[in-house]
């Protein structure tokens, strides 16, 4: 088994904020591809208002076209009972049920006071047990937000406490704007691992500052064994202001692998992938791999002069 699980959200959090729609025959390849170099959880597409986020409106035909590979979880971001049908009624594996812990970014993003969000969930947490899929519980914003600033560490506690209590099997804390910095990691993940454990607990971060594998490694050393990662760096939410990339799937996995870290993943075929991307997307991708290759991808010495 891994040391550490990364678990794909580029074709959800990577493509919701991408100016051209993908077409679905891609995003299947894509994903496809993706659940080939061994990631064990895959977030495939969001079922929220099309007319939220246009580029994911194909989420059920997206569903409905991929190779579903035994061992692996397709999740479905959901924001509210009806995703919830829908998702469902696509047979996704897992719901992830996300709520900003600031009331600015969660009315910004999901029209919804968090309470409502919640209300909501208490509904979808009772079709998910029904259809029998696992539920995870994302806190947005966890790390800071873009309109508030900082949230109070003991609020995003008490939502992960009750995502738990609600029959959650897992809960990620999001850093959705990338506006955490590791030491802060080190306490407030350190807090969440005494809640929910390490079997259940995700971090997602984004690299907008530049702190996203520095972040991931404050994680690690604080025992978190879960991350989420976008290939190539792409994803953003498309409701918050300066919102960028997600870490790159590719050089998480690389840095693990450089540290002697098991992810279970095959790299070059994750990079081969993250380099396919600008030709989807239409635009070069963050990620520096991309462009750097593989430490272990030497060069030709230069002839003698
Ligand atoms: N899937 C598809 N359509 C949905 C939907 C869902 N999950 N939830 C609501 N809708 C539709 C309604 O049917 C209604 O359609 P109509 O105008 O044709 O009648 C319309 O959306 C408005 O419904 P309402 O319940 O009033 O929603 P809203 O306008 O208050 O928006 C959300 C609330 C949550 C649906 C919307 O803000 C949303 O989808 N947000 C997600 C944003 C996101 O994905 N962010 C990034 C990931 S965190
Ligand atoms: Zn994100």
């Amino acid at each position: 088994m891994a040391d550490v699980f990364l678990q794909e959200v580029g074709p959800r959090d990577g493509l919701q904020m991408e100016a051209v729609f993908v077409p679905t025959a891609q995003k299947i390849a894509l994903i496809d591809a993706l659940t080939a170099t061994g990631l064990s959880r895959v977030e495939v597409s969001s079922f929220v208002s099309p007319k939220a986020v246009p580029a994911l409106a194909d989420a059920a035909d997206v569903f409905a076209g991929i190779a579903r590979r035994p061992g692996v979880i397709h999740v479905a971001l959901v924001p509210n009972a009806k995703g919830a049908e829908r998702a469902i009624a696509a047979k996704a594996d897992e719901l992830n049920m996300v709520l900003s812990v600031s009331r600015t970014h969660n009315l910004a993003n999901m029209r919804m006071t968090p309470e409502e969000s919640l209300a909501g969930f208490r509904d979808i947490v009772r079709m998910g047990k029904g259809a029998g899929v696992l539920l995870n519980g994302t806190v947005a914003t966890a790390f800071g937000c873009p309109f508030e600033g900082a949230e109070p560490p003991e609020r995003v506690l008490e939502l992960v406490r009750l995502y738990l209590e609600m029959g959650c099997t897992g809960v990620t804390l999001a850093d959705t704007t990338g506006m955490a910095n590791p030491r802060q990691i080190e306490d407030l993940a350190g807090a969440a691992l005494s809640i929910a454990g390490a079997g259940a607990l995700t971090l997602h971060l984004h690299n907008t500052r530049g702190l996203g594998l520095a972040n991931v490694f404050a994680a690690w050393r604080a025992g978190v064994r879960r991350f989420d990662a976008a290939l190539g760096g792409l994803g953003g939410c498309p409701f918050a202001p300066g919102a960028s990339g997600n870490i790159a799937t590719e050089e998480t996995a690389a840095m693990f692998s450089e540290m002697g870290v098991d992810t279970g993943l095959d790299l070059r075929a994750l990079l081969e992938e993250a380099r396919g991307l600008a030709a989807i997307v239409g635009h070069d991708v963050p990620s520096q791999l991309t462009k750097s290759g593989l430490v272990e991808d030497l060069h030709p010495a230069p002839a003698p002069r």
